[in-house]
């Protein structure tokens, strides 16, 4: 698993508003065979609703799960094949690509795994959605207690609940602006 540059992450933080949006099983799972073990509308709803008119970042695997553009938002893949392309969607190898693109803000990390590793110190603000019940899969949220903190939970459901986190690392880099 790749690890961002402490440097990266603090320009990324500061140029860009980057927020994650993730929805998890009780026991932690967040995908099964390139899919998404469970059909819940109204989180879908949730999420389309809090990503419309931004842009949304993925992993290749992840968008090729979902099988075409999200619609109304500014969509960017990465992967390292530098000949992979989608008609519309903006290709990344490297996340300091990020900033010499136009994008649309916020820029919301859609995940998978490997996306959300990489990218939750890179991120001010964390939706996650937790699914209630347990799930089997293969793919698990990555430890992310260390990056953010709760602020409130924003929503509750009878199937789930979203909670709003706020990272820690943003709010002390806003109190001492690097001067970059
Ligand atoms: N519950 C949720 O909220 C949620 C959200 C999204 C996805 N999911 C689920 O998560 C699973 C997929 O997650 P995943 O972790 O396996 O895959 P992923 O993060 O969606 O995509 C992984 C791919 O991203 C590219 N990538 C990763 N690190 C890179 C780097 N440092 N530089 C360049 N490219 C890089 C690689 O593409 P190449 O191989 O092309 O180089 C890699 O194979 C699926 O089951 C999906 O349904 C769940």
């Amino acid at each position: 698993m790749m690890n961002i540059s402490t440097d990266l992450c603090d320009i990324l933080l500061q140029k860009l508003d980057i927020r994650a949006i993730a929805a998890m099983a009780a026991n932690g799972i967040i995908g099964n065979n390139n899919s998404i073990p469970w059909d819940i509308p109204e989180e879908m709803a949730f999420f389309r609703r809090m990503t419309q008119n931004a842009s949304a970042l993925m992993g290749r695997k992840t968008f090729e799960s979902i099988g075409h553009p999200l619609p109304n938002r500014q969509n960017i893949v990465m992967t390292k094949d530098e000949a992979w392309h989608y008609d519309t969607v903006i290709t990344i190898q490297k996340l300091d690509q990020l900033l010499e693109l136009d994008i649309k803000e916020p820029l919301w990390v859609c995940g998978g795994a490997m996306i959300y590793e990489m990218l939750f110190p890179a991120c001010r603000e964390l939706y996650l959605s937790t699914v209630f019940g347990e799930f089997d899969g293969d793919t698990k949220m990555p430890p992310f207690g260390d990056i953010f903190v709760i602020n409130e939970t924003i929503l509750t459901c009878p199937t789930f609940k979203v909670d709003h986190y706020v990272t820690r690392r943003h709010a002390n880099i806003e109190k001492n602006p690097l001067s970059l």
